[in-house]
């Protein structure tokens, strides 16, 4: 019985819906991840962007994402998850026009920023409405929508740089197209309901109690009132969290795990084969238009292996296929790095290179890339989650930021094998935390796992908060 067939049974079209559209956040996410690398070359003819200003271009989304996800913990609780998602589908509509617009370096900095802020913001707003609407038999699979989403935009965005070459006009072309999903989510946000979980924590039970009942429409075995109850529990004790009470006693091991796989996710170097996948090929002596060839391949593969995944996570659990994922990309990053350190592997076996960037990516997919924002939007407790998805969202933002920004400076400095031993230190460094400490949270309610990592008997964070406050 996979996903497949639970989403038959259990699932019905407003919950599938409402998955799908707050998942365009992640197609947006995955679109301007990918565009820029093709759209660059062309950029810096036409505004004569010298080096330092491209890189700027390029890094600064990642700056805005940071901010964005800062803003938006805030606003997710504040106006609702729901209407945080249309503001940022709006942002990015504004954007991305005015990048395709620009005319100048500066301007299009500045574009580029606010598109981050709201990257930043769909890059887990999307995960937690989709992870407050679902039951928790799919949710896995529902959740990780959103990753298969990000996979869809990195693909789609290096097929439109492809397509736009030839173009005139083409890397506007390329940046402002993403103003058509935007709008897409800015509208498709306001045909689905809020979260029953935020209705909850604003006073509006039987609001809460009618969208339950709409989610659960189709599934027999639903028990809206008990799920309702649980979650009104779970609201009372925990109230009013602030920022601080992250780092209470109850929470902190959570936030320790949140925050490993966070930066984990970035630090075995994900994008710097997302980034740079041509750049490394090249360097194993192919031309510039088969690296990009197999660069499509990188991009397929990732959403192939992250399909699997999405039908996969909630019959086998979160942690075998993050260990599985997490030890396969650490064996193909060793495999990279012997591949550039003998040179007879280079002249005699040249293809070990893209083999070893497909089982990367294919491991990533189906384990560290899912996982990593679906246990987010699972192990943190109601009061404090979206604070706590914020927190490690910009944990991931800033390894990001730090890896992409030092990949071409430390390949010059220790050579190219001598970074990716070090990611593949870090990759076993990663299994060995994972193993340790992270909990299989498949199957069971939001509610239910807070319970267990707490050990709800000394109460939540929230009721915490409250007597650190008396
Ligand atoms: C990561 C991104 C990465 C993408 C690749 C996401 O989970 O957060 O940084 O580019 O996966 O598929």
């Amino acid at each position: 019985m996979g996903f497949m067939h639970e989403m038959r049974t259990s699932g019905n079209g407003l919950l599938t819906r409402a998955a799908i559209i707050a998942a365009v956040g992640g197609l947006l996410f995955g679109y301007d991840t990918g565009v820029i690398s093709g759209a660059i070359l062309f950029i810096q003819k036409d505004l004569k962007a010298n080096s330092t200003e491209q890189e700027w271009i390029i890094s600064v989304l990642l700056l805005g994402a940071m901010l964005g996800a800062v803003i938006s913990g805030y606003l997710a609780d504040r106006i609702s998850r729901k209407w945080t998602k249309v503001v940022s589908g709006t942002v990015y509509v504004l954007a991305a026009l005015g990048c395709a617009f620009s005319v100048s370096v500066p301007m299009l900095i500045g574009s580029r920023f606010v598109l981050g802020l709201a990257v930043g913001t769909a890059s887990f707003v999307a995960p937690l409405y989709i992870s407050e609407v679902s039951p928790p038999r799919v949710r896995g699979g529902l959740v990780s929508f959103n990753q298969l989403a990000v996979t869809v935009g990195i693909l789609v965005s290096y097929l439109v740089d492809f397509a736009f070459q030839g173009v005139p006009g083409n890397w506007r072309w390329m940046l402002g197209l993403a103003a058509v999903p935007g709008a897409v989510l800015a509208i498709g946000m306001l045909t689905v309901p809020h979260t029953p979980r935020w209705l909850v924590s604003h006073d509006r039970g039987d609001q809460a109690r009618t969208v339950l009942g709409k989610l659960r429409s189709n599934d027999d075995d639903a028990d809206v009132d008990g799920e309702l109850k649980e979650i009104q529990e779970v609201d009372e004790q925990e109230s009013s969290t602030r920022l601080k009470d992250l780092l209470s006693r109850s929470v902190r091991p959570m936030l320790w795990i949140g925050l490993a796989l966070a930066i984990f996710q970035q630090l075995v170097g994900v994008n710097t084969v997302i980034y740079y996948a041509p750049t490394i090929l090249k360097g194993t002596g192919l031309t510039n238009s088969s690296s990009i060839t197999q660069t499509v391949f990188v991009g397929i593969t990732n959403v192939v292996f992250t399909v699997a995944a999405v039908l996969l996570l909630d019959r086998v659990g979160r942690r075998p296929l993050l260990l599985i994922g997490t030890a396969g990309l650490t064996l193909a990053l060793a495999l990279i790095g012997v591949y550039f350190l003998v040179p007879a592997v280079q002249h005699g076996a040249p293809y070990i290179a893209l083999v070893g960037l497909l089982i990367y990516i294919a491991s990533f997919a189906i384990g560290l890339g899912p996982v990593f924002w679906l246990m987010i939007s699972e192990i943190f407790p109601m009061g404090i989650r979206s604070k706590a998805m914020a927190v490690s969202t910009v944990a991931n933002w800033l390894a990001n930021f730090v890896v992409a920004g030092t990949f071409l400076t430390v390949t010059h400095a220790i050579t190219r094998q001598g970074t990716f031993f070090i990611y593949t230190g870090i990759g076993v460094l990663a299994f060995l935390f994972f193993a340790w400490k992270v909990p299989e949270t498949k199957n069971r309610s939001l509610e239910d796992i807070q319970e267990d990592l707490t050990g709800q008997s000394d109460g939540g964070p929230g009721r915490k908060g409250e007597e650190q406050r008396a």
